[in-house]
């Protein structure tokens, strides 16, 4: 089984990753913090993606479909994607990539104005990669993770106006693409406002239960 999901910055699509990652006992892969580790780490995929990622860009298809052809021939059995694909391109090659295997899109919805706010109180760990919300989901001492005790710190592509221009761009390619999995019927659709194991539990159903089509 491969799920897809797909949605807005700040959806939740990498907590929600890591939660669905533990429970089916399948991998994740993040797009976000695949790129975060590139540039992290001065590769020359990092050099090349930076400057995309400050200004909320997106990285161009070529350097993300190589990237993620790559790390998809990787991967045996299930495996879940967070911020792959993003433009048709990328669709195309997901479907040439997938071939025979079913997979579903999971498009986590919330309106603009919610998600501005949740992602400036977002702050992420330094070392591990690891999601914390400033209300939601704190960390037990402030400013330091709890699972590796590395330091927290907010993106810079979370600040309002960065955010903005992500909120923008995506809006601009979302709806072909979730037209097209519509079409193809595998697109399920969940509210990312709900609290976190409801939204597990939820695609979790949606998933598996295969006449359930929207
Ligand atoms: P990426 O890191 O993928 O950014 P994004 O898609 O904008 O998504 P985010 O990581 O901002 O949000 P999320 O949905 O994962 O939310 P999260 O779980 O953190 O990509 C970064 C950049 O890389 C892009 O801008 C682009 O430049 C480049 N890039 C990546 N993929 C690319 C591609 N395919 N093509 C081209 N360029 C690409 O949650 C947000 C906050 O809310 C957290 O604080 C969390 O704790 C909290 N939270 C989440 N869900 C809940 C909930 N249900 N209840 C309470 N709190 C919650």
């Amino acid at each position: 089984m491969v799920i897809v999901l797909f949605g807005a910055p700040g959806v939740g699509k990498g907590t929600i990753g890591n939660l669905l990652s533990k429970d089916l006992k399948i991998p994740l892969v993040s797009t976000g913090d695949i790129l975060r580790r590139n540039v992290k780490e001065a590769t020359e995929l990092g050099s090349k993606a930076k400057s995309f990622m400050e200004k909320g860009a997106l990285v161009p298809d070529e350097i993300i479909i190589k990237m993620m052809t790559k790390e998809i021939s990787r991967l045996k059995g299930g495996f879940i994607l967070d911020g792959f694909p993003r433009t048709f391109n990328q669709v195309r090659k997901l479907e040439e990539a997938m071939s025979d295997n079913s997979y579903y899109i999971v498009n986590l919805k919330a309106e603009d104005d919610f998600l501005i706010k949740r992602l400036s109180d977002r702050r992420i760990c330094k070392n591990c990669g690891a999601i914390y919300h400033l209300v939601n989901i704190p960390p037990k001492k402030e400013g330091i993770c709890d699972r590796c005790g590395g330091r927290l710190y907010q993106r810079e592509d979370d600040r309002e106006d960065v955010v903005k221009e992500r909120l923008a761009l995506f809006h601009t390619k979302a709806r072909p693409i979730t037209d097209y999995y519509e079409k193809r019927r595998i697109l399920r659709n969940v509210g990312a406002s709900l609290p976190l194991q409801e939204i597990v539990d939820l695609i979790k159903e949606k998933i598996k239960d295969d006449s359930h089509q929207e």
